[in-house]
């Protein structure tokens, strides 16, 4: 992607001691959707996008910008790279801070740390541990697991239980995203609609295998039902096996169950997707759509989060005990648990 570097003036005397006097920035894109989960910093008007450049840069505290020439809105915002917007964008301009110095303190891309933003976090986990936190419950991180040749970015959930990493978001509120997809892009993951993502099975596996041995993951689902109630249900020993073993599934025991169990029936299962269905003549991901733990059975499987949202085709669902409910929105992550 071709980003283009501007530096937005810092209106101070920097410091000899500091070798960072200017903020930098990429252009980001503009993406449209109704929903934008995230929080608005300042809204104020000014005089240019570059005074709204460098409103953002003197700001240790924001990310990214989004600058409107017709209202001469300017928009700073706690984290994201990429702005959203419901509506015509022409004369809209979205950065996102790439290094940041206010004269006193440096600000990095989120995941990113070091006087020149040279280290990566590992996981959400790791971030939180060194006081990464972002006030809103979901921030968009780069991270690097040791097992990862490359850092990709991830949904983070920061607030409250130790920094968890989503590794499937879906929500019916945002506009639809395509889940019914190939096995490749199932390992590499996807997503650009606002919260409807899949992390993909190789950075899932890059996570979970790779962890420090002083704690563990738990899978948490988290699930609203057509009523928009809330219930979760936790795992623990999550394993997904290597690319030999397509992928499949392994939990070693359930824990806390409110939402039901439909998840230990699918233990053994190779993962599947439309071209690379393990279902046999079942044909499950054929007929369900999206990527799953399907059984080689005629019911195919007691739960499936990767299916539509809006009655298209086969829709989410999690029979135990959420039978013939059509999900308005689910989140699983890994929570890390101290062993
Ligand atoms: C990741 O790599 C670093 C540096 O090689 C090492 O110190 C650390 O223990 C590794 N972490 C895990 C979880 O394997
Ligand atoms: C799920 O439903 C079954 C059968 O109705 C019931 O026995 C079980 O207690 C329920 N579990 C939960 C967690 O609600
Ligand atoms: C998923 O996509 C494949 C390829 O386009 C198609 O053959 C299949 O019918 C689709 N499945 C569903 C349930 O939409
Ligand atoms: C499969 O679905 C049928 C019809 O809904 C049901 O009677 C049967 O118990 C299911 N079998 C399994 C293994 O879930």
């Amino acid at each position: 992607m071709l980003s283009l570097i501007i530096t937005a003036a810092i209106f101070i005397t920097p410091s000899h001691t500091f070798n960072h006097p200017f903020s930098s920035f990429s252009r980001s894109s503009i993406i449209q959707n109704t929903c934008d989960d995230h929080k608005v910093l300042s809204r104020t008007t000014v005089r240019g996008k570059f005074d709204c450049g460098a409103a953002c840069g003197q700001d240790a505290d924001c990310q990214r910008y989004l600058y409107c020439a017709n209202n001469a809105r300017c928009m700073l915002y706690l984290d994201g790279t990429d702005c959203i917007m419901n509506g015509d964008s022409t004369g809209c301009y979205c950065y996102s801070k790439a290094f940041g110095y206010t004269g006193t303190s440096i600000t990095c891309p989120l995941g990113y740390y070091g006087n020149n933003c040279e280290f990566l976090y590992k996981d959400c986990h790791e971030a939180w541990e060194n006081g990464v936190n972002i006030d809103g419950k979901f921030a968009l991180m780069t991270i690097q697991p040791n097992a990862s040749s490359k850092p990709f970015e991830v949904t983070c959930l920061l607030e409250y239980d130790g920094g968890s990493t989503v590794i499937l978001f879906r929500t019916s509120i945002c506009k639809h995203e395509n889940f019914n997809r190939t096995m490749a892009e199932y390992e590499h993951g996807f997503g650009s609609v606002p919260l409807n993502r899949w992390i993909g099975l190789t950075k899932l596996r890059a996570i979970i295998n790779y962890r420090t041995p002083d704690f563990e993951f738990r899978l948490h689902v988290l699930l609203f039902n057509t009523a928009w109630l809330p219930c979760s249900s936790f795992y623990l020993g999550f394993e997904v096996d290597n690319k030999l073993s397509k992928y499949s599934l392994d939990i070693a025991y359930k824990g806390d169950i409110p939402c039901g169990d439909s998840l230990t029936d699918l233990v053994g299962n190779p993962f599947s997707t439309y071209d690379s269905d393990h279902t046999g003549s079942n044909k499950c991901a054929q007929r369900f759509g999206g990527g799953w733990w399907f059984g080689n059975t005629p019911n195919c499987t007691k739960s499936f989060l990767t299916g539509t949202m809006d009655g298209s085709r086969v829709d989410n669902f999690w029979l135990d005990n959420l039978s013939g409910e059509c999900l308005k929105k689910s989140v699983v992550f890994l929570m890390p648990y101290p062993n």
